[in-house]
């Protein structure tokens, strides 16, 4: 869907075009990296993502700000979730403070709720996408600085990936994946954006030529080097990434996007420093938890039956205090899902209360209904407690996304 709205001062928000590359990328490039700007060309020239999945906002002739929305799925125990991601959000300086940024995130928005989005997830500056309904629901990798050298691993030769190893990275990340609740894997597109990009680099580890590990890495003429997305089938494939990167990057600062819980995590875990105190999370938007809930009834059906608490006929009661939705359920299987208006004491009638900004934090964060319920006076499990945290329980999560978080 081509679109052109009009904002105030005869600016023009509308779909970006071929005619807009240069002037975008030089934008990108001011306000970011010029990385960005070839992830921008990747982008948009992908037939699978295409200009219509970027727009910009217009003066005159020129480009002054600019937006960019990549399809994602977000898997929840097997359940599939559509979801977006924003990217690639710039406004030229002379420009800013004008809520040009502010249009485009309407406009990112409307275009993933079209696109049959339920979430958006994104990766950004502090504090900002607060303002357009995100928060933060989902850990981020923790970047740990690399103190020791791992023992010498023979027989690990460790390259640099192409297209044609893309099949048995996504094996290799796939495989890591399996062991969260919640899980974002690259899509086709972002894969063939991976080995093309310079804002990092693919690597591939064999062992008598057998694919045994993959990471990025980002280039190593940067000030801090960065190792992310390790996947490792062995714990020497994991060294062997290590060793190969300090060699790269000769002495200069190196860190790790750890992967907390996967085996590279683990083998790593010895040769990093301590983790920052400092908090890092993924944005998370839920507009329409409603819609949310229903795509997840199997979820909750798988929740709800082994825990044996709630036999027979009933309904789940969730209240977001100015709305709320009741899950009928019958021998373990949540049939159905009902909205309805303000619901100010759910408690009293048997349900949970939940904060509305908080309900992607309870889906897909590391606290379920119980740790949310120690943080914030407006989340509580109610009287059915036992049945609320089973039905919500902390989740674990890991997302892989175009740019290293
Ligand atoms: C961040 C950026 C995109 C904002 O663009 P903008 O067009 O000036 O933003 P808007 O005018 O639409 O801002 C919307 C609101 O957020 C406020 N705001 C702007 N920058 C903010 C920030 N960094 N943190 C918090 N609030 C901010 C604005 O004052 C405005 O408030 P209001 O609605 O109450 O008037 C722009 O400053 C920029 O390009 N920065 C450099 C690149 C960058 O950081 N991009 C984001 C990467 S994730």
């Amino acid at each position: 869907v081509l679109v052109s709205q009009p904002l105030p001062a005869g600016l023009l928000l509308r779909t970006a075009r071929p005619a807009d590359r240069e002037q975008i990328a030089a934008l990108l490039t001011d306000r970011g990296d010029a990385a960005d700007a070839v992830d921008h060309r990747l982008i948009v020239e992908d037939p699978d993502a295409g200009w219509e999945c970027c727009a910009v906002v217009v003066d005159g002739d020129r480009v002054v700000s600019t937006t960019t929305l990549l399809d994602e799925t977000l898997i929840l125990a097997g359940v599939a979730i559509p979801a977006g991601q924003v990217e690639l959000v710039a406004t030229d300086r002379r420009y800013e403070g004008r809520g040009l940024a502010r249009a485009l995130m309407g406009w990112a928005h409307e275009r993933s709720a079209a696109l049959g989005h339920l979430v958006q997830v994104l990766i950004g500056i502090p504090y900002f996408y607060r303002r357009f309904g995100y928060q933060y629901a989902i850990p981020l990798p923790p970047t740990r600085r690399v103190l020791g050298v791992p023992p010498p691993c023979d027989g690990y030769a460790v390259r640099p990936a192409g297209p044609s190893d893309l099949a048995a990275m996504a094996a290799l990340q796939d495989a890591v994946q399996q062991a969260y609740d919640v899980r974002m894997p690259h899509s086709p597109a972002c894969w063939r954006w991976l080995v093309a990009r310079q804002g990092s680099g693919q690597l591939l580890v064999e062992r008598d030529g057998i694919p045994v590990a993959t990471a990025r890495i980002t280039p190593p003429d940067e000030d801090e080097v960065m190792l992310g997305d390790v996947a490792a089938t062995e714990p020497a494939a994991a060294h062997a990434l290590v060793q190969y990167s300090q060699k790269l990057c000769g002495g200069r600062e190196f860190a790790v996007k750890e992967r907390p819980g996967s085996l590279a995590g683990e083998a790593l875990e010895p040769f990093l420093a301590p983790r920052s105190p400092q908090a890092e999370a993924y944005y998370v938007r839920v507009s329409d938890p409603v819609a949310v809930l229903d795509r997840l009834r199997p979820v909750l059906s798988a929740r709800l039956g082994p825990s044996g608490l709630a036999p027979g006929d009933g309904e789940i009661l969730l209240s977001f205090f100015g709305s709320h939705v009741r899950l009928p359920y019958r021998d373990g299987t949540v049939v159905g899902i009902r909205a309805g208006g303000p619901m100010q004491a759910p408690g009293s009638a048997g349900g949970a209360g939940i904060a509305p900004d908080l309900v992607g934090a309870l889906l897909f964060g590391p606290h379920g209904i119980a740790g949310l319920a120690e943080r914030h006076p407006d989340v509580y499990p109610g009287p059915r407690g036992d049945l609320m945290r089973a039905l919500f329980p902390p989740v674990s999560a890991d997302l892989l996304t175009l740019y290293l978080p």
